[in-house]
């Protein structure tokens, strides 16, 4: 492993292998397996490419206040060096305080992290602490210019802060949050447990157990204040000093009057000379993840992995769809009349299941049609009939029923916005028309069926977004909330990827681990 001590040593490491992509985990150094995990997250293949990873190790100034414990922080840069290159690190940065601070810690630009997110916990008893962390990050993204940054969930205050930083000032990386690694007692993994003497450690543990216990047992609607009273009893109890125990929103950090939406239940405490803080989030629910856009953007492809990444139940509500144009064709129904395929839904018993690879069959009255309503015939009629207001009552009825234990990922045209407005992730996925022409084609060919020529392939595609958004019942249209992902260029990987870390930016790993849980360090 490379130890890089100036700006020089850092810019030619950095040119060695442009090609591979950049991933950084900057800390203040005293490593520990929170540490070692996040470099280990950082060192893991992302679209089939091998990263490059890079650790910064920088005790900065600025993020200290008056009286805090900048002096005796720990360093030990051997240590370090063992513990990261152990963990993948192929780089560590250690630069002196004139690399990052030419002209002194006070001198220079400094970067004011946002005001409303410094209103609440950390930031009201550490003035001035975010502002130091967003300078320096700022400062070292400027140096290292990784693609990916990644911060442990473990400081949500900061991450919420440090992710709303790299989105205002447009810098172009992905902020990849991590859950907490925690030890013996459910203690979380932080430098600071250092200092703890004696029985501190087991009195510590009064802290996750608290919030653990608490947070687990308040259901939704519950109102803040006795629950905070129960936290601090109990931190009290354990002869903790309390800086803060809050209930706020998980992203915009206000406090909240009872539990609802993703909250974040999180306390700091002084135990011993260390000053610890931690929390819980509480989740009303399972996520649901809402992914609308139109015909031919490869939703299906992306959204069957995604489901499987995260553990989520995948919902095609587009194959509902087909199933039903499948039927109204099989009864030789006109499809464009909704008189006519109104009594048709009264005997149509349309069920889903999962196959073994986590896709989904469809079945009408006891058949499987999962192959079947991907025809081209079905194809050419599916708008007409999804536009039926009674197809589109029937079958939404239908999904939010399925999603009413959340725990799914539902992909169509009105699903950010009339089936699952309250979904917690929404995207809206889509491809130019010349683009998604391409892989229609693509796709025929591959199925068996005749291609017909792209430009004939681009009018049917064209039309049908004409159809589908101007529809009179649940038009295609983008949630306001809805974040639009344009796929031309991009492979499937990179896709999926790219949806894996917008669903991240709302739904912490903590709240949502995904299949096989969190790792213990
Ligand atoms: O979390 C930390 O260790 C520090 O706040 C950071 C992000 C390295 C900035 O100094």
């Amino acid at each position: 492993m490379r130890l890089l001590r100036t700006r020089a040593e850092l810019l030619s490491w950095r040119h060695l292998e442009p090609d591979r992509p950049l991933h950084f985990v900057p800390t203040m150094g005293a490593l520990h397996g929170g540490h070692q995990s996040l470099l280990r997250r950082a060192a893991e293949r992302l679209d089939g490419r091998r990263p490059r990873v890079l650790l910064s190790v920088f005790v900065n100034p600025l993020q200290f206040g008056a009286g805090e414990d900048f002096e005796r922080y720990p360093r030990d840069l051997e240590r370090d060096g063992q513990l990261a290159a152990e963990a993948g690190a192929e780089a560590l940065f250690a630069p002196e305080l004139s690399v990052i601070y030419p002209d002194g810690p006070e001198g220079g630009t400094r970067v004011l992290a946002p005001a409303p997110l410094q209103r609440e916990l950390c930031a009201r008893s550490r003035p001035g602490h975010f502002d130091g962390v967003a300078t320096v990050v700022c400062r070292l993204l400027a140096l290292v210019r990784p693609d990916r940054l990644l911060l442990g969930e473990k400081d949500w205050q900061q991450l919420v802060i440090l992710r709303r930083v790299v989105a205002d000032l447009g810098l172009p990386l992905t902020v990849q949050g991590c859950a907490t690694m925690r030890g013996e007692g459910d203690l979380a993994l932080s430098s600071r447990n250092r200092y703890l003497q004696g029985g501190e450690r087991q009195q510590a543990l009064a802290l996750p157990a608290a919030l653990r216990d608490l947070g687990a047992a308040a259901a939704p609607g519950a109102p803040a204040g006795p629950l905070l009273a129960l936290v601090r009893q109990r931190l009290q109890e354990a002869g903790l000093a309390i800086d803060y125990v809050q209930l706020t929103a998980a992203h915009t950090l206000r406090p909240l009057p009872r539990v609802e939406g993703l909250s974040l239940l999180a306390a700091a405490v002084h135990c011993g000379s260390a000053r610890l803080i931690d929390h819980v989030f509480l989740m009303p629910r399972p996520p649901i993840v809402a992914i609308d856009g139109p015909a031919g953007a490869g939703k299906s492809t992306v959204t069957r992995a995604l489901a499987a990444r995260l553990g989520l139940v995948y919902l095609d509500t587009g194959a509902m769809y087909r199933a039903v144009t499948w039927w109204v064709m099989r009864q030789g129904a006109d499809p464009a009349s909704a008189e006519a395929v109104a009594p048709l839904l009264q005997n149509l018993d349309l069920q889903l299941s999962r196959d073994a690879d986590g896709g989904q069959r469809v079945s009408v009255n006891g058949q499987d049609v999962s192959e079947a309503i991907r025809s081209p015939e079905v194809t050419a009629l599916v708008s007409q009939v999804a536009a039926h207001g009674c197809v589109r009552e029937a079958l939404t009825d239908q999904q939010r029923r399925l999603g009413e234990k959340g725990a799914l990922v539902a992909e169509g045209r009105d699903i950010g916005t009339a089936v699952f407005p309250d979904a917690d992730c929404k995207v809206f996925l889509t491809a130019t028309v010349s683009e998604r022409a391409r892989r229609r084609a693509e796709d025929l060919r591959q199925r068996g069926f005749a291609v017909p020529p792209l430009q004939e392939l681009e009018a049917s595609i064209a039309e049908r977004d004409r159809l589908d958004s101007s529809r009179e019942v649940a038009p295609l249209q983008q949630a306001e909330d809805a974040v639009e992902l344009i796929t031309d260029g991009l492979s499937i990987d990179a896709v999926i990827q790219a949806l894996v870390d917008l669903f991240r930016e709302k739904v912490p790993e903590e709240a949502w681990p995904g299949p096989g849980g969190q790792p213990r360090a």
